[in-house]
C-alpha cells in the first residue's frame, strides 16, 4: 500500500500523460466510435443503476483509474475501515459507520468489544421509545400524547435527520408533525415552535459532543419555552430526550441519562444518520422502515466490499470524481435529484463531501501540492433546469453533474413521472452532446441567433437510477456517496474523517461574543476590520425599533 503523494504514483503519471489526449476528446466522438458505450459503461448494485458512459473517459482511462485505486491502497484502506482500525488518524479513532448497519447476528469485535451488539442494544431502546411515542403510550407531562417532534441539532446532527425525514415523508406517520431546528438565529426556533402546543411536543436534543454552541443555545431556549407553557420543571423529563456520546453533558443539561440514546466516538457527525441520531427518522417512519433503511446501507456496504473495482459503484463514482477534479481540472460537482422528496439531499451531501474531503494536508500532515475535494452543490430537477442549468449548458465553467432519479414514482399522477424521467434523460443527453452549429442552422435558425443556440456539450454526467424511493433505496444511496467520498480521500491521501477547519471560526465566535453582547467588555484587539465590525454591532444592537416595540 502506498503512502506516497498521489502525484508520485506510477498510475498517476500514466493518467497524467493519458489526460493530455483526453482533454481534447469529445463525448460525441467517444459515442460515435463505440456504439456499445452506453450499455458497457454502466454498473449496478444494491438496487442502483449507474450510467457513467457520459464521462470524458475511455477504456484506458478507466483501467488506469483502477490501477491508481489499487496502487493507492484503496482495497487495504477499505478493509482497515471495515475492521474498525483507527483510520481517522488525526483524531486517532475508527470510522466505523458501517457497523451501524450490520445485521443483528453479525459480530465485529473491535478493541475487545462487540460493536454490533452495542449498536443493536441502542436500536432496541430506540425501537421501544419510537413505538411508545407513535402509539401514544408515551405521554407528555399533562397526560396528552405527543403530536410534535422537534429535532434540535446542527451539522450531522441535523442534515441527516432532516434529509431523511423529507426523503421518506411518504412513509411517515402523518399524524405526527416534525420540525428541525439548527440555526442559532432565534428565527429558526421561534418559527418552528410558534404553532406548537408544548404539552404535545417532544424535543430531541441531538449532539454527538453535547458542547455545540448552537444546539445548546437552542435547547436551552426550547426548555424555557416548554417551562413557560407547562410551568413545572418535572415536565422536562417527559418532553426532552437526548442523542449523544456525552452522558455527563446530557446530565448537566438536565436530561436524565435514562432518556439518552447513545452512540460512539467512531461515528463521525456526517456519518451518523443511521445511528441514534436517526431517532427522529425512526419516530417518523417507524422501526420497520428504519430497519429497511439500515438494510439498504448494509447492502451497499457489501457491494463496496465484494464487487470487483471495475463494477463497484462507489469506486467508479469516486475515481471518476478524482478524474474530473485532478485531470480535467473541474472544481465543482452538481447533484440534481429528480425527485422532490430528495430536496435536502444536496445540502446533506455538501457536508458529507466537503467536510470530509476539503483538506489541505495528507494524513501524515504534509502539505498537498494538488487540489482535493470538489465543491458540491445542487437543487432538485426540474426546478434547477429553469434556474441555473443555463450555465451548465453554455457557461464557461464546466460542471460534472450527478442526476438521480427513480423508475417508479411514489405519487403516480397522470403523465408527471414519465415527463420527469424524460427530463433526466434529456438533460444527460443535452449536456453530453449539445447542439452543433450545423444542426442549429439546419433548423432554420436566423443567422444572428446561431452562435447563441450552439451548445458545445461534452459536459460529464453520472445518471443514477433507482427503482423507487424506499427507505432501502435511500440507505443504499447515502452509503454509495459515503464510500465514494472515502475512495476519493484514499487517492488524495487525506483523512476524510476529521474536520479541523471548522474549529477556528468556533473559537473566534466564542471570543467575540462577549465583546458584542456586553458593553463592559473592552473591545478586542483584532485587526482593524474585525474591531470595526464588533464596534458596529455593539453600537447598533440596542438602537432602533424591534418587532416588539
Ligand atoms: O462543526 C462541525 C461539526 O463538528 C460537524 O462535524 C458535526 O456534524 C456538527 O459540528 C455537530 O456536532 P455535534 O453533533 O457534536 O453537536
Amino acid at each position: 500500500m502506498s503512502s506516497s503523494s498521489m502525484r508520485e504514483r506510477r498510475a498517476w503519471k500514466l493518467l497524467h500523460d493519458h489526460a493530455t489526449t483526453m482533454v481534447a476528446a469529445h463525448l460525441r466522438d467517444l459515442f460515435a466510435t463505440d456504439p456499445t458505450r452506453g450499455t458497457r459503461l454502466r454498473a449496478e448494485g444494491a438496487g442502483w443503476y449507474l450510467d457513467f458512459s457520459k464521462n470524458r473517459v475511455n477504456d484506458e482511462t478507466l483501467s488506469l483509474l483502477m490501477a491508481l485505486a489499487r496502487e493507492s491502497g484503496l482495497i487495504e484502506r477499505r478493509d482497515e475501515m471495515f475492521r474498525g482500525e483507527r483510520v481517522n488518524t488525526s483524531e486517532d479513532r475508527a470510522a466505523l459507520h458501517v457497523a451501524l448497519r450490520m445485521p443483528v447476528n453479525d459480530t465485529l469485535v473491535v478493541e475487545g468489544r462487540d460493536v454490533v451488539a452495542e449498536v443493536h442494544a441502542v436500536l432496541a431502546r430506540m425501537t421501544n421509545f419510537a413505538n411508545a411515542v407513535r402509539s401514544g403510550a408515551w405521554r407528555g407531562h399533562t397526560g396528552r400524547p405527543i403530536k410534535n417532534v422537534v429535532n434540535v441539532g446542527i451539522g450531522g446532527s441535523d442534515l441527516g435527520p432532516v434529509m431523511a425525514y423529507e426523503a421518506l415523508r411518504a412513509y411517515s406517520g402523518r399524524d405526527l408533525t416534525f420540525r428541525f431546528v439548527s440555526n442559532v438565529d432565534a428565527t429558526d426556533l421561534v418559527e418552528a415552535l410558534r404553532d406548537l402546543d408544548a404539552a404535545e411536543t417532544l424535543f430531541i436534543v441531538a449532539s454527538k459532543t453535547f458542547t455545540t454552541h448552537e444546539t445548546l443555545t437552542n435547547a436551552l431556549s426550547a426548555r424555557s419555552w416548554l417551562l413557560a407553557q407547562l410551568g413545572d420543571e418535572r415536565a422536562v423529563a417527559r418532553h426532552f430526550v437526548a442523542v449523544s456520546t456525552n452522558v455527563r453533558a446530557v446530565e448537566a443539561f438536565g436530561i436524565d441519562p435514562a432518556q439518552m440514546f447513545g452512540f460512539w466516538d467512531w461515528v463521525g457527525g456526517r456519518y451518523s444518520m443511521d445511528s441514534a441520531i436517526g431517532l427522529s427518522t425512526m419516530l417518523a417512519i417507524g422501526p420497520e422502515n428504519f430497519n429497511e433503511l439500515l438494510a439498504g446501507f448494509h447492502a451497499l456496504d457489501q457491494h463496496f466490499l465484494q464487487a470487483p473495482l471495475e463494477e463497484n459503484l462507489p469506486v467508479l463514482m469516486g475515481m471518476l470524481a478524482v478524474w474530473n477534479r485532478e485531470f480535467l481540472n473541474l472544481p465543482t460537482v452538481g447533484v440534481m435529484p429528480y425527485d422532490q422528496y430528495l430536496k435536502r439531499l444536496p445540502a446533506y451531501l455538501q457536508q458529507l463531501t466537503m467536510e470530509s474531503n476539503g483538506k489541505h494536508v495528507s494524513r501524515e500532515g504534509v502539505a498537498l501540492d494538488y487540489p482535493t475535494g470538489a465543491i458540491y452543490w445542487g437543487e432538485p430537477g426540474t426546478n434547477a433546469q429553469h434556474s441555473f442549468y443555463q450555465l451548465l449548458h453554455q457557461g464557461s465553467t464546466i460542471v460534472p453533474v450527478d442526476l438521480i432519479a427513480f423508475a417508479r414514482p411514489l405519487n403516480p399522477l397522470g403523465a408527471h413521472h414519465d415527463f420527469l424521467s424524460a427530463n433526466v434523460v434529456a438533460q444527460a443527453r443535452a449536456l453530453a452532446f449539445g447542439t452543433t452549429e450545423a444542426e442549429v442552422r439546419a433548423e432554420g435558425t436566423p443567422e444572428h441567433v446561431v452562435a447563441h443556440r450552439v451548445m458545445e456539450g461534452n459536459r460529464p454526467t453520472n445518471v443514477l437510477v433507482g427503482e423507487q424511493l424506499t427507505p432501502r433505496a435511500l440507505g443504499a444511496l447515502v452509503a454509495l456517496y459515503e464510500h465514494s467520498v472515502f475512495t476519493q480521500g484514499v487517492i488524495w491521501g487525506i483523512d476524510s474523517f476529521d474536520q479541523w477547519g471548522v474549529e477556528l471560526g468556533k473559537e473566534l465566535a466564542a471570543r467575540i461574543y462577549p465583546a458584542i453582547a456586553d458593553e463592559a467588555v473592552p473591545l478586542l484587539d483584532f485587526d482593524s476590520s474585525t474591531n470595526a465590525l464588533i464596534a458596529r454591532f455593539r453600537e447598533r444592537r440596542d438602537q432602533g425599533a424591534t418587532r416588539d416595540d
